[in-house]
């Protein structure tokens, strides 16, 4: 029994994972001045890539678990192991669908390509976000391919564990032009798209996202956020630990990412998050 229900299991999330999706990749501007370079790292320090592709992009491990199996980010430089060596181009589209689509070059879904959180960038920080990534410095580094283990399709299944990014994304959205930095809640809730991964789209928590980690809290008004100052809330995002005297560990809760927020994106954050009813 046990058997047949995995063998299903195992059937259906092959079945996501080679879904192949028929996209409009929209045409986004790439600039190639410093102002932009420049403008593309921050989007690329506070939208977190790092933290899977490795501070210098050539590639990390994110899970190497017994029982799930082994995820790098891969290497995304143009050294060896890095984008050109896995395919023959990358082009400006390739750079878009893989960002804002979490889709390959192969029309399928990327795994655990967070995109649903980059897919509502604006043309000007999308088109900043690829001129970074292209004036990387080459790093040659090879991470070993995507393995999964059986409780990799057990999670993914009962959507416990995101892997099929392209899925979580409305694909036909169209970025806008650009979205003004400016304290404001409209701002703010732009940028917490960042959070929705793990505290939900209504900002309310719930479980932990992955295995072995802490339940996520709610940080709209009806939480401890409600109870925060402005100032409080910019210090728990820039150390790490609450006003309750909580250290949260970075793995966990991305405080080294949110430390990099601007005040402006850390306020409008604020007055975003303050302004939704418990
Ligand atoms: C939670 C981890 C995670 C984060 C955060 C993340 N990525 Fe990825 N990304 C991956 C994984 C894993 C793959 C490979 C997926 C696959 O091969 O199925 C990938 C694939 C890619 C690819 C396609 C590579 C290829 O060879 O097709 C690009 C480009 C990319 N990511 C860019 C980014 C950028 C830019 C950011 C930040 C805005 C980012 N990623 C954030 C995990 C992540
Ligand atoms: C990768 C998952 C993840 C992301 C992304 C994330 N958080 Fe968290 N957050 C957590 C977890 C888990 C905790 C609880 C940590 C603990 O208990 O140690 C937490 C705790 C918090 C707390 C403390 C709440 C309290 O009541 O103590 C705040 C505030 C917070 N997050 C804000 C944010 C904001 C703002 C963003 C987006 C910019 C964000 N988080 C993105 C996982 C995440």
């Amino acid at each position: 029994m046990l058997l047949l229900t995995f063998l299903f299991i195992n059937h259906k999330v092959k079945s996501r994972f080679n879904k192949e999706y028929q996209v409009s990749v929209q045409t986004i501007p790439i600039p190639t001045d410093d102002a932009s370079i420049n403008l593309g790292k921050h989007i690329a320090t506070i939208k977190g890539c790092g933290d899977c592709h490795g501070q210098n992009f050539s590639g990390q491990v994110v899970i190497d678990d017994p029982a799930i199996g082994f995820l790098a980010g891969p290497n995304i430089t143009r050294g060896k192991g890095g984008l050109l060596s896995r395919h023959k181009t990358y082009t400006d589209e390739d750079y878009v669908r893989a960002i804002k689509h979490g889709i390959g070059q192969d029309n399928k879904t990327l795994k655990l390509m967070p995109s649903y959180e980059y897919n509502p960038l604006s043309k000007k920080d999308l088109g900043a976000l690829i001129a970074y990534l292209k004036s990387l410095p080459p790093v040659d580094n090879e991470t070993p391919p995507i393995r999964l283990n059986p409780l990799a399709y057990v999670l993914t299944h009962f959507d416990k564990l995101p892997l099929v990014a392209a899925e979580r994304v409305d694909h036909s959205t169209q970025s806008q032009e650009e979205v003004l930095p400016e304290v404001s809640a409209a701002y703010g809730q732009y940028v917490a798209v960042s959070c929705t991964g793990c505290h939900r789209d209504n900002f309310q928590g719930g479980s932990a996202i992955v295995p072995g980690s802490p339940d996520v809290p709610n940080i709209n008004s009806s939480g401890n956020l409600g109870k925060w100052s402005e100032a409080q809330f910019i210090q728990t995002l820039r150390t790490g630990i609450t006003p309750e005297g909580k250290k949260m560990n970075a793995k966990f809760m991305p405080w080294k990412m949110t430390k990099e927020y601007t005040d402006t994106e850390i306020k409008s954050l604020y007055k975003f998050l303050k302004s939704l009813p418990g």
